[in-house]
């Protein structure tokens, strides 16, 4: 196995994929195209570390699968899959069960936030939830990942999986590999216009798609007349807009909405509060709504055509699933040699 360069990234199914998705990853994932052999996978075992509703979960894996799509990934030229169909994922998860250590994990701030107060009733899955992200990214030996901001502690997380499993089986990976190290380090990809996009409701907390209130978050099916509202009825400030970059220091909800408009924009924040800057946030927001409507509405319309054909889309996930195996299986049979399970050749 030659060690080439390769992106790895995933989003969960679990419905509302909004403004922070795309601006925190998947915009990124389209630009790295170009450049790198990209695998982009919808992550549905991670989707059922909390309960999904079954016909829902099917709804929702097909929804990404098409908001991929529709935002520019190319199925032919690059991988698109759903995690369950390649089984080499959760058998990796497993032997990384082994070789990660409970200090590690209770360390982790996102299961802290999911599991609540009620830690002793959050699924044992939630807490290995970074374990299987890792074997999603080793098992194919990718080397760079393209995520939003609130995932960097898993990152930090797989490369010491990564390390671990390295240093422990050095021997043996001498001996049955070519490679004197036998996973990369994965490198997070932590980029692009706003990689921590926040609520539209409250400018402290980050946009998610698990908010009860649909107006915290723009989502990306929605439509001209729910952007419009949403955006108008964005919680701001009674101040006017600063006319520069450090008057939206301790602004969070009027520096949120600058941001969204730069990231839609291609422009700086400076650049818009040198237009903006002494005016009211009304004026403001009448031209983010117009942006948001001319970027987003023909991802929307997109999605809604490839809604109405989910055999497309499923077949898009079995042809990416196919090519997926490939990879996946050969690393995990080395990983078997590796650490000493006997196995069909
Ligand atoms: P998830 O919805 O948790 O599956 O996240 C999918 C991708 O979107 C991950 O790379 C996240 O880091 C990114 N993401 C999710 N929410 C936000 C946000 N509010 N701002 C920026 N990136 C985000
Ligand atoms: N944990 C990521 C999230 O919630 C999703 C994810 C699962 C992922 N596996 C991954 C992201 C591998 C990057 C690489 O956003």
């Amino acid at each position: 196995m030659t060690a080439i360069e390769r992106v790895f990234s995933g989003v969960q199914p679990t419905g509302n994929l909004h403004l922070g998705n795309y601006l925190g990853a998947i915009v990124n994932f389209v630009k790295l195209q170009d450049s790198y052999n990209c695998i982009y996978c919808v992550v549905d075992l991670h989707a059922i570390t909390t309960w999904q509703d079954p016909a829902e979960l099917t709804r929702n894996i097909r929804e990404v699968t098409a908001a991929f799509i529709a935002c520019g990934i190319d199925p032919k030229t690059h991988i698109v899959f759903n995690q369950s169909q390649v089984a080499e994922h959760a058998e990796l998860a497993w032997v990384f069960n082994c070789v990660a250590r409970l200090g590690w994990l209770n360390r982790m701030t996102q299961f802290k936030e999911k599991a609540g107060k009620d830690r002793e009733n959050a699924s044992v899955g939630l807490y290995a939830y970074p374990n299987l992200m890792a074997a999603d990214i080793l098992v194919y030996r990718a080397t760079h990942v393209p995520v939003g901001e609130d995932q960097k502690q898993h990152l930090e997380l797989s490369r010491d999986i990564a390390q671990k499993f390295n240093n422990d089986f050095a021997d043996s990976i001498k001996a049955h590999t070519l490679d004197p190290v036998f996973f990369p380090l994965p490198e997070p990809l932590i980029t692009g216009p706003a990689t921590r996009v926040m609520s539209l409701r409250d400018g402290t907390k980050k946009m998610s798609k698990s908010d009860p209130s649909d107006y915290s978050r723009i989502n990306l099916n929605d439509d001209a007349e729910a952007i419009a509202q949403k955006v108008r009825k964005a919680k701001t400030d009674p101040e006017p807009l600063p006319s520069e970059e450090k008057g939206l220091e301790h602004r969070p909800e009027a520096d949120n909405l600058v941001g969204i408009y730069a990231a839609l924009s291609g422009r700086t924040k400076a650049d818009l509060l040198s237009e903006f800057g002494g005016g009211q946030f009304s004026n403001f927001k009448n031209g983010l709504v117009d942006l948001a409507v001319e970027k987003l509405g023909p991802i929307g319309a997109e999605m809604k055509k490839l809604a109405a054909d989910p055999a497309y889309v499923d077949s898009v996930l079995i042809d990416g699933s196919d090519r997926a195996r490939v990879i996946a299986a050969e690393t995990m049979s080395a990983v078997k040699d590796i650490v000493g399970f006997i196995h069909k050749k």
